[in-house]
């Protein structure tokens, strides 16, 4: 009974409408959450992990139904793996996107959500103690000096004061408000809170502190946490489990510890290798991850980080140095999003070949690609930049510069133990194509 996980997520997914012109026509969407699926056990913190506009933030709220998932469903206390108690047609009893009003408000009281921001969580007007006893009131205990008990009491579990109930928002500093957030998340006794960046907004020593006391908490109280973070670091120290997600998509999912120890995927590492290391003999190579979060709206087919990625794979036949391959690539998509200046690159640089010269050292890419006909192609790209068509050398390294990552979309694959991942370096039948000599 108490083996079934709390909270089942099923191919969720958020597409917001992208809308245009006089008659608001669709034009396209936004898919800010594409397809993820994890669940989270009864006394677990599940934590998501990725860089800001991967989508964390539109998981959490459609999770909970602040806003409305377009697909997918999301099975709260279902109590039985997925299928084992489903109406006929297929939909579940539990699922919290089919929830009516009576349903929710309940679901409201059972699952809670902490922000980044406590500053904006509160009403000024409105004395913390009062805020927090609201909650109580809205769900139905109309005794008032029980409500002040309880609310009492629940400040001194959080690290304030009973006197603290009368005092308002701007007498706390933000540490303090998180604290009085926690009390208000918890004073219903949820069996779920989901936090959404809790310790984003505070400085270093306050951080310590909230992260202390959440963990605190979370034991005192048995509750679920599904506690979302873009650093690495932070979700290492009070999660059980991490789901590292990347532009709409979970990318890697496994214990925190078989993670941080052996990450498969690649964006993972690459997360990972921006913490600072205690340990200097255990050296992580340095992964640098440059520019942002593609657009949700256009996400790069196939492995959507593969235009990122230090590992992308190189097509059949081409055996450059992979440091040079992925300037390549990364070269290729931002002569595609028009994202270089070539005109401020001549106003240095002066010739055409000081020109070609200066995109190379640009992007780290030596002046003479170690494979011939790598080189011919990159050569004529650069010629068209360098004669301001980016448009034809946007052609040229589309057709030439093309990634098996590109080509498939990647599967999960099985480590053991919960742990996967999905990268196509990880499936033989794509190694070996790849890599295949003929
Ligand atoms: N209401 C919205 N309409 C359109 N796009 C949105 C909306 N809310 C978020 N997005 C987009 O969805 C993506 C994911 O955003 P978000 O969930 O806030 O990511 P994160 O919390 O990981 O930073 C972003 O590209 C963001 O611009
Ligand atoms: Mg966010």
């Amino acid at each position: 009974m108490t083996d079934e996980p709390l909270l089942e997520v099923n191919d969720l997914e958020k597409h917001y409408p992208i809308r245009k012109g006089l008659l608001n026509r669709q034009v396209g969407a936004a898919r800010a959450v594409d397809g993820i699926s994890f669940e989270i056990e009864r006394g677990e913190t599940l934590g998501l992990v990725g860089e800001s506009g991967c989508g964390k933030s539109t998981a959490a709220t459609s999770v909970v139904r602040l806003e409305d998932p377009t697909g997918g469903e999301v099975v709260f206390n279902g109590g039985g793996r997925a299928g084992a108690t489903r109406n006929e047609g297929g939909t579940h009893p539990n699922d919290v996107t089919r929830f009516d009003k009576t349903e929710l408000k309940a679901f409201r009281r059972d699952v809670q959500m902490v922000f980044q921001d406590p500053s904006s969580s509160f009403d000024p007007r409105m004395s913390v103690g009062s805020s927090v006893a609201e909650m109580l009131l809205v769900h139905g205990m109309t005794d008032r000096h029980r409500r002040r008990a309880i609310v009492e009491d629940l400040l001194e579990r959080v690290g304030l004061s009973a006197e603290d109930y009368d005092r308002y928002p701007h007498e706390f500093s933000g540490g303090q408000k998180q604290r009085i957030a926690l009390a208000r998340a918890l004073v219903l006794n949820p069996e779920l809170v989901v936090a959404d960046e809790p310790v984003s907004a505070l400085d270093v020593s306050i951080k310590a502190e909230i992260l202390g006391l959440i963990e605190d908490l979370q034991a005192e109280f048995g509750l679920s946490l599904l506690f979302i973070s873009h650093d690495m670091s932070v979700i290492s120290e009070v999660c059980d489990r991490v789901a590292v997600m990347y532009l709409g998509e979970i990318v890697e999912i496994g214990d925190t510890e078989e993670i941080f120890a052996d990450p498969q995927h690649p964006y993972t590492e690459a997360l990972l290798s921006s913490i600072p290391e205690p340990d200097p003999r255990a050296k992580r190579e340095h992964i640098e991850l440059t520019g942002t979060v593609p657009d949700p709206v256009n996400p790069p087919s196939g492995c959507r980080f593969h235009t990122r990625c230090h590992k992308v794979v190189q097509p059949e036949g081409l055996n450059l140095e992979q440091s040079v391959w992925q300037a390549l690539i990364t070269l290729r998509y931002r002569v595609a999003s028009d994202e270089i200046d070539v005109e401020k690159i001549r106003e240095n640089a002066g010739a055409e070949d000081a020109v070609k010269a200066e995109i190379r050292t640009e992007f780290d890419l030596p002046q003479q690609l170690s494979d011939p006909e790598a080189e011919r192609t990159l050569d004529r790209a650069l010629e068209r930049l360098a004669a301001d068509d980016s448009e034809g050398a946007a052609e040229v390294l589309n057709a030439e510069f093309v990634t098996p990552c590109e080509e498939t979309h990647p599967e999960y694959t099985d480590h053991g133990d919960g742990h996967v991942s999905a990268c196509i370096r990880h499936r033989e039948e794509v190694r070996s194509e790849a890599f295949a000599d003929d």
